[in-house]
């Protein structure tokens, strides 16, 4: 059977940095209230026209460096964004034409902070079903642009950034011995839609609007439908907490990751962590910790790795594969 092996990672920071003592200037908050509640110390935000498509482009540039490929070998760019450049075109159009690709198709996903996990499987759909071959996926956010600065509740918790993998078809048994994919698992009920939304819209207010979160109500919720699909997914796979090599969840806050983890049984030094140093960069987040495992040397081919994430709608979902 075919499989979508990863074979190329990219990713990209906006150079500014605002620190938690940064944050204490702009609004009330304090260093010790912020690594507390959520183990994020610092975020990456973009300078003053700086873009989506200008982090996911530079993102895949790494990713297409680091598989020794160009964009003719690509059929597909699917970038995963709640904060594209425009309402449209999409911005995954904007990147394949800075790429100078003007083959084949992009096109953008919306899901929020689970962006990245509906891209990847999406991607997995479009190479199990032979309609290609290989596929270039990003996770790019400029949250910052979406951030009240005077809510305190939400603006001390996402950053901006961008990463990028490639994912290619390669020949596999069927079996969890595989390397590639090997189950994923996608959710989303939208009667949670009013607890983490952005107050505007093309067809609303005619504005951007800005993001306005429940944070309790979707701490409440958080770890009990990620466990869910990395229930599926085991379920799906036979595969337990133990064969795990590495959890790279979604980076939203380090309380989410650790109760989940343990909820899970999974072993604390699997768990690959960035929220420190990046916040949470929606789409961008499980990109960004891939690359950073891969280039660190912590990731190894013939490595299983989990993916899972949750955010607004809410969408969630998990990916379990072989490096
Ligand atoms: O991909 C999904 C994305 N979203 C998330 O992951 C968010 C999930 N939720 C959370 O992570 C947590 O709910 C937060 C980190 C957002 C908040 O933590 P909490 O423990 O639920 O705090 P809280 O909302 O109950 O607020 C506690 C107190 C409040 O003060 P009072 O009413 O007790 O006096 C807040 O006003 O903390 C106050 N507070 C702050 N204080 C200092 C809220 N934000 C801040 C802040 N600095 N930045």
């Amino acid at each position: 059977m075919i499989r979508s092996i990863i074979v190329g990672t990219g990713s990209y920071s906006p150079a500014k940095i605002l620190t938690n003592k940064d944050m204490e200037s702009i609004i009330d908050t304090t260093d010790e209230w912020i690594t507390q509640r959520t183990g994020i110390k610092q975020r990456h935000i973009v300078e003053d026209g700086e873009t989506t498509a200008d982090l996911g482009e530079k993102a895949a540039r790494a990713a297409l460096e680091n598989a020794g490929l160009t964009t003719d070998d690509l059929d597909m760019i699917i970038l995963a964004t709640s904060t594209p450049n425009n309402t449209f075109p999409a911005t995954s159009v904007d990147i394949q034409n800075r790429l100078g690709m003007h083959h084949g198709v992009a096109f953008d996903v919306q899901a929020v902070c689970s962006g990245f996990v509906f891209a990847l499987t999406t991607a997995d759909q479009y190479i199990k079903s032979g309609y290609a071959k290989r596929i270039l996926v990003i996770g790019a956010e400029t949250f910052s642009r979406l951030l009240d600065w005077e809510d305190r509740t939400t603006c001390v918790l996402f950053g901006d950034g961008a990463g990028a993998v490639i994912v290619e078809a390669g020949e596999g048994e069927g079996t969890s011995a595989d390397r590639g994919i090997l189950t994923s698992h996608l959710r989303s009920d939208g009667v949670h839609k009013d607890k983490l939304y952005v107050d505007g819209g093309p067809s609303t207010t005619g504005t951007t609007g800005k993001l306005r979160m429940q944070g309790k109500e979707v701490f409440r919720h958080a770890v009990g439908m990620i466990t869910d699909v990395i229930e599926d997914a085991y379920k799906a796979t036979g595969l337990t907490s133990d064969d795990l090599d590495w959890f790279i969840p979604h980076q939203a806050n380090k309380r989410i990751i650790d109760a989940s983890a343990k909820k899970l049984k999974i072993d604390p030094k699997k768990v690959v962590i960035t929220v420190d140093r990046h916040g949470n960069t929606s789409a961008a987040s499980i990109p960004l910790a891939i690359c950073e495992a891969v280039k660190d040397g912590r990731v190894k081919k013939g490595d299983i790795i989990l993916l899972e994430a949750m955010g607004g709608g809410f969408t969630w979902g998990s990916v379990l594969l072989r490096w």
